[in-house]
């Protein structure tokens, strides 16, 4: 017998990244593939893609295939061809612009009338307060109570508070994702 496991199990997801201009989408992705963080605000323009392979388990590799979507891109009717045979997003928005927040069930709503699993289940979606280190009385939808009640009207699994700057939160974000995800095989 060979001392380690022959077959590799490969998993690829497309997996959504979404919500309004500016709220940190490109900065999160950035930093959960690349380990980078920059402050210049440069536009997705249309869509943009990032890879991340991770090993699971020993015999378990998943590539997630990040479709980084701008947020310009609410009002473009392409959303239903971005979304098509994604298997779970994040939603994002940006705890210092309350404007953000409000459109937050915008998007979900979105998601959930374009793209569903193949037994026609809503795909998992998880929300994320971004921007958590500029965090102060006036932020945005903290409270831990309200949010998750928040998430538990719009159907969003859980929440997050992230900061793609300090790298907070990312990581378990995803890998609750993930979990969620490998559950639904
Ligand atoms: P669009 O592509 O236009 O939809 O925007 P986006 O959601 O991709 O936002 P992007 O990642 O480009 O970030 C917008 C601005 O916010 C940039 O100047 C980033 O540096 C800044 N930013 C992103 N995340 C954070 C964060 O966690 N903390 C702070 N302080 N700034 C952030
Ligand atoms: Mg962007």
């Amino acid at each position: 017998d060979l001392p380690y496991p022959t077959e590799i199990r490969e998993y690829l997801y497309k997996i959504l990244v979404i919500g309004d201009l500016g709220t940190g989408k490109t900065s999160i992705i950035k930093r959960y593939v690349h380990n980078i963080f920059s402050t210049n605000y440069k536009s997705t323009i249309g869509v943009d893609f990032a890879l991340k392979v991770i090993q699971w388990s020993p015999d378990t590799v998943i590539r997630m295939q990040l479709w980084d979507i701008a947020g310009q891109e609410k009002f473009s009717g392409l959303t239903r061809v971005y979304y098509k045979e994604a298997v779970a997003a994040l939603v994002v928005y940006d705890i210092t612009r309350p404007n953000t927040f409000e459109a937050v069930p915008k998007w979900k709503a979105d998601l959930d009338t374009k793209v569903s699993l193949p037994d026609g289940q809503p795909i998992p979606v998880v929300l994320l307060a971004n921007k958590m280190d500029l965090q102060d009385e006036a932020s945005v939808g903290l409270d831990g109570e309200e949010m998750e009640q928040f998430c538990e009207d719009n159907g969003f699994l859980k929440w997050f508070g992230t900061s793609a700057k300090d790298n907070r939160n990312i990581d378990d974000a995803a890998r609750f994702l993930l979990e969620e995800i490998m559950h639904r095989e």
